[in-house]
């Protein structure tokens, strides 16, 4: 089975074809056209010049990908939330009007279950239960895994997501728009022991997670004394890793996890990768950040059980929860 998966829920516009059988996965084609330079110039993403970008871009990309009957593609796959509405609007209608006109299924894709399913475009033995640790740029979350489609959350950021933090990091060291890349790239150079930063919510007991205090902790030690850039970054970069691993960790034991997935665009991170590298199944880095093979491949697993939408009653759910 053949699926045509399209991803506009941020900045990233993304079209790609990934092939099904059993539960083997093969990507055919993938391409991403970021954002990223545009929305660089006001430190963040925003949000109406974001849509509009995806509009010229999600065209271009679509007649690199696919003939335009949609001959070969057997099922179209797209994200309906969460996300900027704006943004998801762009996918939702492009891929509601290409099923409709090609008379092709069409499959609604949570974002998240898309980065959950990158999991699946690398070698490995998924086994259920899994247990899941999402970090991406808007959410942090501890979700088990029973089978496929099948979520439970068990915990997630009350404050800022990891993603966001280190953006939000970088911007107060002054290392650009994203962050999270700015600020690893530069931890790489420091010492983790340089500067002392709490490990919020590491004991509590729970699965959630607050980061917000980490990022002002930050703020604080910056003001009040020097600290050289790279040291700044290793510590928080490590207080981070140090939550996210302990609880993963504590999660998989308490729900007998068989295997342990990482997801999101912070699955990218280097040292976040290695702390987990014994335990956890890791994306590639390929399709750790925002790419629409991931949506294809979640949408592969629905298309087999069957769970498609009427293209009129697609609606775009920027809160959608997994
Ligand atoms: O999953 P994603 O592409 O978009 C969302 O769905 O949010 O994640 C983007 C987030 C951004 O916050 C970015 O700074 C972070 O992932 N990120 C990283 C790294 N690469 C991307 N954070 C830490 N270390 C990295 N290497
Ligand atoms: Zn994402």
């Amino acid at each position: 089975m053949r699926i045509l998966g399209i991803e506009t829920s941020c900045d990233e516009t993304a079209i790609a074809i990934v092939e099904g059988r059993g539960e083997r996965l093969t990507v055919k084609k993938h391409l991403v056209a970021s954002q990223i330079k545009i929305h660089a110039k006001y430190g963040g993403v925003v949000p109406e010049v974001a849509a509009r970008e995806h509009l010229p871009k999600i065209d271009a990309l679509l007649r690199r990908t696919v003939a335009a009957d949609g001959r070969g593609i057997d099922a179209i796959a797209v994200t309906a939330g969460p996300g900027l509405i704006t943004s998801l609007r762009v996918g939702t209608d492009v891929a509601r009007t290409l099923a409709w006109a090609w008379g092709k299924p069409l499959v609604a894709v949570n974002h998240l279950e898309g980065h959950i399913y990158a999991n699946w475009l690398s070698d490995g033995k998924m086994r259920f239960p899994a247990l899941v640790l999402i970090v991406s740029g808007g959410h942090t979350e501890l979700v088990l895994m029973k089978g496929h489609g099948k979520y439970r959350l068990l915990g997630a950021t009350r404050d800022d997501a990891a993603g966001e933090a280190f953006d939000k990091v970088g911007k107060m060291l002054g290392l650009g728009y994203p962050g999270g890349p700015a600020v690893s790239k530069m931890a790489a150079r420091g010492n983790v022991r340089a500067v002392k930063l709490p490990r919020p919510m590491i004991d509590s007991g729970d699965y959630d997670f607050s980061f917000a205090g980490l990022k002002t902790a930050v703020l604080y030690e910056t003001k009040k004394r020097r600290v050289n850039v790279a040291d700044m970054c290793a510590s928080f970069e490590q207080a981070v890793v140090d939550v996210l691993v302990a609880k993963t960790i504590r999660a998989a034991k308490q729900y007998r996890a068989k295997t342990v997935l990482l997801a999101g665009g912070v699955a990218a991170n280097r040292r976040l990768r290695y702390a987990l590298s014994s335990i956890a199944h890791l994306p590639d880095l390929t399709y750790t950040t925002d790419n629409a093979a991931m949506i294809a491949a979640a949408g592969y697993f629905k298309a087999r059980r069957r769970e498609f939408i009427d293209p009129m009653k697609l609606e775009p759910n920027p809160n959608w929860q997994l």
